[in-house]
């Protein structure tokens, strides 16, 4: 079955192809979007042992000469020493501007290659070749860019939309178990914000695809990367309706930001334990019936993710910390937080119309049950 997804963005449209062997075969895909037998690919030290030489031999097999990148893993990564490492490396290696970049990794190689692509000769195509759930389902698709900031996540970046996105479903073969659930967490998310069939399909499917189903793998990034695809294609920058893609989102930074950006919370498990807030914080102000939070928390349990603060290991801040952690948020607006809520599973919208003190309520409730 093809899964395969279009952006449809004028000029800048592009194909998300999804399927399993992509990277092995992906010469055959880039080769015409080439205008020299040339391409610069950057990839981290973990993605890179793994599946490096496979997309070399496939680059040089088509007569493609690639030159190599390195970095380290982790979200360290994501910073001004390896944005310049790499912009100065392209440079180096007399990246033009009609040539292409390849990003091969997860969210952040996609994220600072992407960013290095951005500003390189003010812009140079690149191709994202995403090899985590997490970077299949959301980072790769829809042009963010960024590195992160001492003030926060992805605070400095730009809108750079790639010319493709080759989502080998194969790669997540190699994934941990954690990282794989973490990844779910987005997947959930498209549920979640405005399709109430998959979620429910999810529900049925969630565990044979976790434990490895390849064509339930590739209907769900086919699911995810389509809602994706339609949300991006009719508010790009995210002027609107875009900012609903960031279901759980609020909760989830302040979260990454209590526990350090560290192993204690990864980024996906933060946006599952976010929605569940999201949906508790609807809950309590009427919007949606308390069926919803407690369905959502039961599918969590069952694939066994993260779904409460109480799966965080280790102290938290207060409820009143974690409020001023939210409000570094990108998504305050006048100095008012956004909060993406619900109405019902597949029905989520964005409101800055939300008390404060029904923030402390959900997330002072949260705590105490962790305690
Ligand atoms: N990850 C949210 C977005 O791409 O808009």
């Amino acid at each position: 079955m093809n899964h395969n997804v279009r952006v449809n963005l004028g000029k800048r449209s592009y194909d998300i192809l999804i399927s399993e062997g992509l990277i092995e075969n992906s010469a055959q895909y880039i080769v015409p979007l080439l205008s020299r037998p040339r391409v610069a690919v950057i990839t981290d030290e973990n993605v890179g042992g793994l599946y490096l030489d496979t997309l070399n031999d496939a680059l040089s097999k088509a007569g493609i000469n690639s030159d190599t990148l390195t970095l380290p893993a982790g979200e360290a990564t994501k910073s001004w020493p390896y944005l310049t490492q790499s912009v100065e490396w392209l440079l180096e290696k007399k990246i033009e501007r009609h040539d292409i970049v390849i990003a091969l990794g997860g969210g952040v190689i996609g994220d600072i290659v992407g960013f290095a692509a951005a500003i390189l000769r003010r812009g140079v195509r690149f191709i994202q070749m995403p090899t985590s759930l997490l970077a299949q389902v959301d980072s790769s698709v829809g042009g963010k860019t960024g590195i992160n900031a001492p003030h926060g996540k992805n605070l400095i970046g730009a809108f750079h939309q790639p010319s493709l996105v080759l989502a080998d479903i194969s790669a997540l073969d190699t994934l941990s178990k954690r990282d794989f659930l973490a990844g779910y967490g987005e997947v959930v998310k498209y549920g979640l914000l405005g399709n109430a069939d998959f979620f429910e399909w999810l529900e049925v499917n969630g565990l044979a695809l976790a434990q490895g189903d390849k064509e339930k793998r590739a209907e769900a990034v086919h699911m995810s990367c389509q809602m994706k695809a339609e949300i991006v294609a009719s508010d790009e920058t995210e002027q609107g309706n875009r900012a609903i893609l960031n279901l759980g989102h609020t909760f989830c930074h302040a979260l990454e930001a209590a526990t350090g950006y560290s192993d204690r919370l990864l980024h996906g498990e933060g946006v599952a334990i976010g929605c569940t807030l999201a949906f508790d914080l609807s809950a309590r102000i009427g919007l949606c019936a308390q069926e919803h939070p407690s369905r959502l928390r039961a599918h969590l349990k069952t694939m066994g993710i993260k779904t409460d603060l109480s799966d965080i290991e280790g102290d938290l801040p207060s409820a009143k910390a974690l409020l001023e952690l939210m409000e570094q948020d990108k998504k305050v607006v006048d100095g008012k937080l956004r909060f993406i809520l619900a109405k019902d599973i597949g029905e989520s919208f964005v409101t800055s119309d939300v008390n404060k003190s029904d923030v402390i309520k959900v997330l002072s409730h949260a705590l105490s049950i962790s305690a």
